[in-house]
């Protein structure tokens, strides 16, 4: 058992068999249940006059507002979602009521039948439009030195400007969630990352304590922040049609209202002043975040808090002013997706590099690692790097496995090679760890070991890493350690699984609780032993001023991109992703493996062929059919390696993993699509309309 934990589990009953027992929130039967549809808003902002219900046949009801027992908002960071629009709506899609009953075919009818009057309201749909008109949720700034003075000393000042586009999700499994009343309890169940937010949506949608509510996560089909926030919104939906009907009620999206209806990844505009001394070193910068939040802000300012905390990459610029902004516009809200806000400032970020190097005519890998940050030096809102930064070693790995400098020495018109360095905070920014307060259980049983957390598996292999853990702590065969299904009656919470945090801080109490029960291994048969999590020590953060260290540790990498562009219709082909990571010690090397290329490949599809745009606030992409991800046929070669750097405070030493490798992935590619046709790239998704245009520009 003691081999290396970052290797295979090897199985004592033999590899694992297939038996198609995963049961999914729509493959699971309730006795004389009930289906949701939901009516939606379609105007992006009015008044919502009358609703003019037809009759209703029997056992058909309408749920809307005033059947919620208590608070009538989706509860999260702010808590000003509707949980059924009230006097006015303000986006399109916006739910105003549930249609439930138990034939499908006449839900839809019914749905049809319901006349919503309305009188428009004037409307925003674009970040500039929101900036005009000073339409801000969340107005935040930190600086760093005296940037003031920096910039006034400076022998050159130079401005860049860039932009993001939307992401949707694609998880396999669309949201779905159903409500069951009975034993005065809401039992509720779905797909979802986060059952205690679930939890505490409910209580306050309810009216009841947490006492009465149990929620249970059901097996999840991917997420990637998809399911973080938005399942509270369904759930506390569900909840009330139960409530009000007494039967169960389970509602389960098709693709095109997932789309519609979800939250997805904030639209930005990142904007750059840098200030270059006499060797075109960049001694201040300026960088102003603004973040398309849609109509609700939600928990987009934690996202915008990573997007500035994140804003100035692996670099240390000793002068620094950041500002961040979300703006409300009548677009579907947006939300957390993988990267949590950092995979738009770190691309703002590497470009900006890349492009000032290559006006002044300096290798732009050279340029970064000019400005690159050590050991001890201290972190952008004046925490202090601590541990071991391994980016020399991780940029020398990288640049051999590509052949990088050849590559670009000898480089030829549309064929380009760039590289990227990239970090992610591990766990939740700021005080998010501290507030929370993770707790674990794990308990003997005889010979096995019972392990309790609100971790969810949801693809990622969470629950391969936190059993392993155990296993190898415990000194118990991986088949011993049994994953206590995520229930909020069962498990403690242990936090939500987001933020990268799931392997470095509930993993880490469970080797803690893990050492202790294995001291105590032979003092009885049943023990129980338990951890709540604090930060080490030494981290100091303070959330009004954002000074501190805005996380415990970081997780590193770098990768390199060679793309190919097609002459005649500009269609970017990436060959190769080379990929190199310190993410402490691998728990699990097969599932980081999976972790790396997926994210890759999501990374690459939001930077290339994911387009989604919007008109008057209406989706324009708004299924799979016009809404392209990558595919297998998309997939480039990923070679990918992982450097060492135990974490002192993460178990076996390992930190973050999760959302790293989409960070990295998209300045990347940019980077070599610039180099392919040598022009800069400012904005993602690179279509090839914005290349044909650009190229023809150039010659
Ligand atoms: Mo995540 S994007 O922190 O669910």
């Amino acid at each position: 058992m003691k081999e290396s934990i970052s290797k295979p589990i090897q199985r004592v009953d033999g590899p694992a068999k297939i038996s198609g027992e995963a049961r999914y929130i729509g493959d699971m039967h309730f006795e004389n249940r009930l289906y949701a549809k939901t009516l939606r808003s379609t105007r992006a902002k009015a008044r919502i006059l009358s609703v003019k219900k037809p009759p209703l046949p029997r056992n058909y009801f309408i749920v809307g507002k005033d059947d919620v027992p208590g608070v009538n908002r989706m509860r999260t960071v702010v808590s000003d979602h509707p949980i059924f629009a009230e006097d006015t709506v303000e986006y399109i899609g916006q739910p105003i009521l549930l249609v439930v009953g138990p034939e499908r075919e006449k839900i839809y009818d019914i749905i049809t039948k319901i006349k919503v009057e309305y009188e428009d309201l004037p409307a925003l749909f674009t970040l500039e439009d929101a900036e005009k008109n000073s339409e801000v949720f969340t107005d935040y700034h930190y600086e760093k030195g005296e940037p003031q003075r920096a910039f006034g000393e400076a022998a050159t000042i130079v401005e860049d400007e860039f932009r993001t586009g939307y992401q949707e999700h694609v998880y396999l499994e669309p949201q779905g969630m159903t409500a069951e009343f009975r034993d005065d309890t809401m039992f509720v169940y779905g797909s979802m990352q986060c059952p205690f937010y679930a939890e505490g949506a409910l209580t306050e949608a309810l009216g009841w304590p947490a006492e009465r509510i149990r929620v249970i996560q059901t097996v999840t089909g991917g997420a990637f922040g998809g399911k973080e926030e938005f399942p509270s919104l369904t759930a506390c939906q569900v909840a009330v049609a139960a409530l009000k009907t007494g039967r169960p009620v389970t509602m389960i999206y098709d693709r095109d209202e997932d789309i519609i209806c979800s939250t997805k990844r904030h639209p930005s505009i990142v904007r750059y002043k840098a200030a270059l001394n006499r060797n075109q070193d960049i001694v201040a910068l300026e960088i102003d975040v603004l973040l398309d939040a849609g109509a609700y802000n939600g928990l987009s300012p934690v996202v915008l808090q990573r997007s500035m905390f994140s804003a100035t990459g692996v670099y240390n610029f000793p002068h620094l002013k950041v500002r961040g902004r979300n703006f409300m516009t009548n677009n579907v809200p947006s939300g957390a997706y993988r990267g949590f806000g950092a995979p738009q400032t770190i691309f703002g970020t590497e470009m900006m590099l890349h492009n000032i190097a290559l006006k002044l005519g300096i290798d732009p890998l050279e340029y970064k690692m000019r400005h690159a940050l050590k050991r001890g030096d201290p972190t952008c809102t004046g925490g202090k790097i601590r541990d071991i930064v391994k980016l020399p070693e991780i940029v020398k790995r990288v640049t051999q496995m590509s052949g990088y400098h050849d590559k670009r020495k000898n480089g030829q018109k549309y064929h380009g090679i760039g590289i990227s360095l990239f970090l992610h905070g591990c766990g939740f920014t700021g005080n998010g760890e501290q507030t929370i307060g993770s707790k674990i259980i794990l308990k003997k049983e005889g010979e096995k070991v019972i392990l309790k957390v609100s971790s969810t598996e949801m693809g990622q292999g969470a629950e391969t890493v936190l059993r392993k853990i155990v296993a190898y702590t415990v000194d118990i065969p991986f088949e011993n350690v049994i994953y206590e299904s995520v229930d909020t009656g069962k498990v403690p919470d242990s936090g939500p699984t987001v933020a990268s945090r799931t392997t470095m801080i509930v993993g880490g109490l469970l080797q803690q609780a893990g050492l202790e029960l294995k001291d105590r291994w032979h003092e009885a048969d049943k023990i129980e032993v338990t951890r709540t999590y604090r930060h080490p020590d030494y981290i100091d953060w303070n959330n009004d001023t954002f000074q501190g260290d805005a996380y415990p540790t970081y997780s590193w990498g770098a990768n390199v991109a060679e793309v190919e562009i097609d002459p005649v219709t500009y269609e970017i082909d990436v060959k190769k992703i080379s990929a190199v990571y310190d993410v402490g010690l691998p728990i699990d090397e097969t599932a980081l493996r999976g972790q790396m290329q997926g994210g890759i490949v999501q990374g690459i599809g939001w930077a290339t062929i994911e387009v989604m745009k919007t008109d008057e606030g209406r989706l324009i992409q708004k299924n799979l059919t016009d809404y392209k991800v990558p595919t297998s046929m998309d997939v480039p070669e990923v070679e990918c390696d992982f450097i060492n750097n135990p974490y002192e405070f993460g178990p076996f030493g390992a930190k973050c993993a999760g959302e790293l490798p989409f960070v990295g992935s998209p300045p990347a590619v940019a980077a070599a699509v610039s180099n392919a046709l040598g022009v800069p790239i400012r904005s993602i998704p690179i279509t090839p309309e914005m290349l044909m245009e650009m190229d023809s520009d150039e010659n």
